[in-house]
């Protein structure tokens, strides 16, 4: 929308998260707050967005993905949202149009509803528009008074602080979502005085001015008043999140996800899941990580930017981080796939194996108790439990490659950099230094000795 300029204040303190960090720095379903209303600004294909934000602006600018059509306005001190959106003012001067403000806390937003409102507010030629919701809940919120008297038009909001307790029980609420006639704006808001509770310029007191002044100021009335819910604490934190972790299984579950426990399957708004795929309760699936059809992923499993293929089971308590599994691969238990693990098509990762920046080629299995690190794997090579790849010699990372076939007895440590040649064997608890050529067998330890009666001698000395 050309004549669109969308303001984001993100200036306050949260003082209420009592929190080192950003309120809007926190995150709901991976995201921080503020990167949620950021991408529904985007949304809208405004002409700029300028982004109000206090002390901490440069933490703020660093969260957010680089963008050129972002503005930063820095708002010091914070005297209130009237304020700030004064502050913004500078990133503006002489444009025409419509102002979209969106508060950094309210992350739920809808496009559809920003489109609504910017709609409302352009074929109604209002001079303000404000999206209220009516919640069973008001407590926190700056109510919307209207008059009798004018067919029950919007005539002012009041914040609960300075609110009678008749005006509490109003239970239709300010959004904090505004759109705004740029024409005449600056100069309205301006007038705003900070005669209150708070001593804070309030952006809702300009209700009142524009209507006593004869402005039209509309309203758009949201019916999911989720959308809406603004973030000043930590328990709001969480309702908002268990909000968007319901949404995002019930949009999985149309489409032919399983999900046992929607209640405790934590995942991300990003994350992609193939159909036929089941997800055991407790599990935990983060950021970017997309995950094929027909799989089953057990409880207690963390899965994290990674990507998953078809049919693969990633059984109890493994911990997977930036690793790609191939189709028909399992995983687990208790597995820890870290950067750049890559378990190629039906391979096996079995209980207490480790793997970094390592390929297991198709048809391979590391079975039991492992630690494979920058390691190269062909197909169908046996890695017997206690196998180690020793990656590091204090100073450098070093490579490990197994050929196709090869089979590595248990109880081995392959000091890298080494070379196992195509089908060669390394006899169990073998100390690998130098290559081993194709076809070959490795051995290490010395010839086996016993002692005949060492047990009843050690005793007959005592
Ligand atoms: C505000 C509204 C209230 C509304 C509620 C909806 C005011 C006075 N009240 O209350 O009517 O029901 O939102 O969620 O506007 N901010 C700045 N600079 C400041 C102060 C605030 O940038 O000086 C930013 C905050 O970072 C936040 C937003 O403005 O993103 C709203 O401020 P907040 O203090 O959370 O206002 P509420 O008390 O929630
Ligand atoms: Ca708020």
């Amino acid at each position: 929308m050309s004549d669109l300029h969308i303001v984001v204040l993100a200036a306050g303190k949260g003082t209420r998260m009592n929190s080192a960090q950003p309120k809007v720095l926190h995150r709901v379903a991976g995201r921080p707050l503020l990167e949620h209303v950021i991408a529904t600004a985007r949304a809208m294909a405004p002409r700029s967005i300028t982004v109000v934000v206090g002390h901490q602006a440069e933490a703020l600018k660093q969260a957010l993905p680089p963008d050129s059509n972002l503005t930063f306005v820095v708002q010091e001190p914070q005297l209130g949202t009237a304020h700030a959106l004064l502050t913004s003012g500078t990133n503006l001067e002489g444009a025409q149009g419509t102002l979209v403000l969106l508060s950094a806390d309210v992350p739920l937003l809808s496009t559809n509803t920003l489109k609504t409102l910017v709609n409302r507010h352009t074929s109604t030629g209002a001079a303000a528009t404000i999206v209220t919701a009516v919640v069973d809940d008001p407590r926190g919120y700056g109510r919307i008074v209207r008059d009798p008297s004018s067919g029950e038009q919007i005539a002012r909001i009041v914040e609960e602080k300075d609110a009678t307790s008749r005006e509490r029980e109003i239970r239709e609420i300010n959004s904090g979502i505004y759109a705004f006639a740029l024409e005449g704006l600056f100069d309205a808001v301006r007038s705003i005085a900070s005669e209150n509770a708070q001593g804070e310029y309030y952006l809702p007191d300009l209700v009142a001015i524009y209507r006593q002044s004869g402005r039209t100021v509309e309203t758009v009335i949201v019916s999911n008043p989720d959308e809406i819910r603004g973030i000043n604490s930590r328990s709001e934190l969480a309702a908002v999140s268990t909000i968007v972790r319901h949404k995002k299984a019930a949009e999985l579950m149309a489409s032919g996800v399983t999900i046992e426990d929607p209640a405790t399957a934590y995942i991300d708004s990003e994350v992609t899941i193939g159909a036929d795929t089941i997800l055991h309760p407790g599990v935990y699936i983060e950021g970017r990580t997309t995950i094929g059809s027909g799989c089953e992923i057990h409880s207690g499993a963390r899965i994290v930017d990674s990507q998953i293929g078809d049919r693969v089971k990633v059984f109890n308590h493994c911990v997977i981080e930036s690793a790609r599994i191939a189709a028909d691969a399992t995983v687990g238990p208790f597995a820890h796939l870290r950067k750049d693990a890559d378990v190629r098509e039906g391979a096996r990762v079995g209980n207490f194996v480790e793997m970094k920046n390592a390929v297991l080629g198709p048809g391979s299995k590391a079975s039991h108790l492992a630690y494979l690190g920058d390691a190269t794997i062909g197909a169908k090579v046996n890695i017997g439990a206690g196998t180690i790849t020793c990656n590091f010699d204090g100073t450098t990372k070093n490579p490990t490659v197994i050929g196709d076939g090869a089979f590595i007895g248990s109880d081995s440590q392959l000091i890298a950099p080494v070379t196992i040649g195509e089908g060669a064997y390394v006899g169990s608890g073998t100390t690998i230094r130098e290559n081993v050529p194709a076809g070959g067998l490795a051995v290490s330890a010395g010839k086996q000795r016993n002692i005949e009666g060492w047990v009843d001698k050690k005793k007959n000395k005592k």
